[in-house]
Order: structure tokens, then C-alpha cells, then sequence
């Protein structure tokens, strides 16, 4: 795939391939080694001067910056901003939280107010609680498939500096339109984030509809293999996030660690691979499950029947690796189907070469009440399954014994 609007841009599949970074000696190492150091050594005091103050390349402290992170950043911006006219800037943190935590920290003051899809990640909510609490700061829920709602609230409340969504998104891979979210942001002067982790860079790039930050919890599709923790946040405003937020993150320590972030560089390589192999395991296993008569319902946005499919099919590129399904007799059902597993693995995370299911209801929400869980979706039958690349018929056959 080469799409690129520049030519001398290289393809998508190039850029996360190729470790590219200053080779000075006669000899170099073909990939990036791993910089475990804390702190770099300077030529003279004049240059680390300039270092300092940022006024030359080159790396102080590794709390500030090092080149493995430095390498992944670039990477990002070339990714997120593949075949768009934009130069973005992407900073690489501890992990997903980090980026969200830091890009709230670095743009928002007290008395501001963001409005926030309701059905997010179940940590950036208690993330908003807490923040509420101790910046003086307001969060608002409203449902981002209604753009009404969002509309009258961004009239009628003159202190909103943020749009918050996330797509696809938990519980039942819902996608929401960026295309929309977009230009209401434009109109009314606010900036949009969109939290994109399901999507990866390579699904889906919400620059191109008009957000102002991208997310990813780096930690999932980004590494691939659940061997790194990991976040990114990428910016529209260069100098907003070069200046503003970078400080932040230097003076909150946030910087993801050198070990992890070659780590997320290792598994960036195979990116659009793993995501074409996982969307087409999943809607192979979505298929199948349809077919089950323990099932009552599959939500994968690369059926034609999920309700969301259009609008996936013309912002996202493939429908992603994530599925999650509805078990006729409930909890029970749900319960014993975890125990059952043999090939697939119990665990809450998602974006791996493996395949994990979790069932909300009795591992990840089960201190939400069910009258909640049922507002978003959360049945007590539902079961979450990040599909990996393993042959489908092994995950197939892994389901079929596990709902007998
Ligand atoms: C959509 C989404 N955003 C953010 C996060 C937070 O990422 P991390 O666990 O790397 O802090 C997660 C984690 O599961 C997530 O699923």
C-alpha cells in the first residue's frame, strides 16, 4: 500500500518497518539498540546549554527524552499523518493513561468543562472523577451518536474546551462519527481527542476528519504482544505539543522507558499485518458465533447488520480485531464459558497476537452495578474477545467445546 500524497514519503509498511536514526560509526547496529542510560554525556558545556534550552538536537536527561522514544514518536506522526498535509507531533508515554492524564494536565485550567462520550474506557472515567475533584474542573457525559445533544450543550455551556470520544469503543464496538464530531468542534472552537486505540494508526487516522489529538493506548494493537506498557498522544498544534505538552511530561516523569519503548518499536514493524489478520480472524469467528444457538446477539463492525457498519466501512480501513457477544442464558452462561476456555486466554487486556475474552459482568465491571452495566450495553451475558492471528478454525473449535 503506497498512498502517500508526497513522493519521496515512503509507504506506510516502510515507515514501521525501518529503524532510521544517526549512524556515525563505520559499523552500525541494524536496529535501534536498547538506550539503557539515564542521562547522556555532553561534549561542552556550551552545547549542553543548547540542549538544555532545546535550541539543538540532542538528548539532556532521559526523563526528558531518549532515542527510543524519540524513534517511536517519529514513527507516530508519520503514521497518523500518512498521506495528509499536516506535520504533527506525537510524544510517547508510560502508558495510555499517562498520554490521556497529561493531555488533560497540559490543556485544560480550572472552571473548564469537556464533554465526554458516556461508554469509554472504564479507567479514563475514574480518571475525569478524580480530575473534577481536584482541578475544579467539569466532565460532562452526553451519547456522541446524538450530535444534537452535543450541539445544545456546546451552546449553552460558554466553558467547554474539549470534545472527549472514543471509537470503535467498549462494550459493543460502537464507532462514532469523526466526520461530525469534526466540524461541530470546528464550528463552536473547541478541540476533539479521540481516544483510537481499537483502531490502531494503521485502521484509522481521526487527523484527516478534523480531530486535534489522537490516543492510543500503545500498550494493545501499537506492541501487539503484551510485552510493554505504552501510550501515545499526537497533536495537531506542533507547538502546542512541543512546547506545552512536552514540558509537562518532563516534569511529570511520564516518558514511556527505554525498555518498553523499543519494545513497542519490535512489534510496530508488523502492524498493518497483525491488524489485516486480526479483522479477518474476527469477522470469520463472528460469523460463526451468529450461527451458535447459545448466542443472542454478536456486535463486530465487519458484519453487515451491526448498526454501525456504514459508517466503519468509510472512516476505518478494516473493522479492527475486537468483537463482543451476548450469551442467551446470561451470567451463567458468561461464567462458565470463562472457565471452559482452553486455547483462547482469560484476561481483561486486548490488541495481542493471542486471543482473550473477558466477561464483564463478572470480572472487569463486576463492582458496577447491573442497572449501570445495562445503561452501556453491558448484559450480564456479554463476553469481550480481542480475536488474535492464530488460525481461526483453533479458535473456532476452542468455542464450540467451551459452549457445549
Ligand atoms: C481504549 C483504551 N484507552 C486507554 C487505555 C489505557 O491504556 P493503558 O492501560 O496503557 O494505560 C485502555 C486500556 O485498556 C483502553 O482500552
Amino acid at each position: 500500500m503506497k498512498n502517500a500524497k508526497n513522493k519521496s514519503q515512503k509507504g506506510f509498511n516502510s515507515i514501521t518497518s525501518q529503524d532510521t536514526f544517526n549512524k556515525e560509526m563505520r559499523a552500525f547496529p541494524h536496529t535501534l539498540p536498547i538506550y539503557t542510560t539515564s542521562t547522556f554525556i555532553y561534549e561542552s558545556p556550551e552545547i549542553a546549554q543548547q540542549i538544555f534550552g532545546r535550541k539543538v538536537d540532542g538528548f539532556a536527561y532521559s526523563r526528558f527524552s531518549h532515542p527510543n522514544a524519540q524513534l517511536v514518536e517519529e514513527k507516530l506522526e508519520k503514521m497518523e499523518t500518512f498521506g495528509l498535509d499536516i506535520k504533527a507531533k506525537a510524544l510517547l508515554f508510560s502508558s495510555g493513561m499517562t498520554a490521556i492524564t497529561n493531555l488533560f494536565q497540559s490543556l485544560l485550567r480550572p472552571g473548564d468543562c469537556v464533554i465526554a462520550q458516556g461508554n469509554i474506557y472504564g479507567t479514563s472515567v475514574d480518571f475525569f472523577s478524580h480530575f473534577t475533584e481536584v482541578y475544579k474542573m467539569e466532565v460532562v457525559y452526553a451519547d456522541f451518536k446524538n450530535t444534537d445533544e452535543i450541539e445544545a450543550l456546546l451552546k449553552s455551556k460558554k466553558n467547554v474546551k474539549l470534545l472527549y470520544c472514543e471509537t470503535p469503543s467498549n462494550p459493543t464496538i460502537s464507532c462514532y462519527d469523526l466526520n461530525a464530531l469534526g466540524k461541530l468542534a470546528a464550528k463552536y472552537k473547541v478541540k476533539l481527542a479521540v481516544d483510537s486505540t481499537f483502531a490502531s494508526p494503521y485502521l484509522q487516522q481521526p487527523l484527516k476528519y478534523g480531530a486535534d489529538f489522537v490516543i492510543h493506548s500503545a500498550t494493545k494493537y501499537l506492541n501487539g504482544h503484551g510485552t510493554a506498557l505504552g501510550g501515545i498522544l499526537v497533536g495537531r498544534d506542533y507547538e502546542f505539543m512541543n512546547n506545552k505538552v512536552w514540558k509537562n511530561r518532563k516534569i511529570t516523569g511520564g516518558i514511556c522507558s527505554a525498555f518498553d519503548s523499543w519494545q513497542l518499536n519490535n512489534g510496530m514493524k508488523t502492524l498493518s499485518l497483525r491488524m489485516d489478520k486480526h479483522s479477518s480472524n474476527s469477522l470469520t469467528v463472528a460469523k460463526y458465533l451468529q450461527t451458535h444457538p447459545a448466542v443472542k446477539a454478536v456486535h463486530y463492525l465487519g458484519l453487515k447488520d451491526h448498526p454501525d457498519h456504514a459508517l466503519a466501512k468509510k472512516q476505518m480501513k478494516n473493522f479492527g480485531g475486537v468483537l463482543a457477544f451476548d450469551l442467551k442464558d446470561g451470567y451463567k452462561a458468561g461464567n462458565k464459558l470463562m472457565k471452559k476456555i482452553k486455547f483462547c486466554h482469560l484476561t481483561a487486556s486486548l490488541g495481542t497476537i493471542d486471543t482473550l475474552l473477558q466477561h464483564p459482568a463478572s470480572m472487569s465491571h463486576s463492582f458496577v452495578s447491573k442497572e449501570q452495566r445495562e445503561k452501556y450495553g453491558i448484559t450480564d451475558g456479554l463476553v469481550r474477545m480481542s480475536v488474535g492471528i492464530e488460525d481461526a478454525i483453533d479458535i473456532i473449535q476452542d468455542l464450540e467445546q467451551a459452549l457445549k
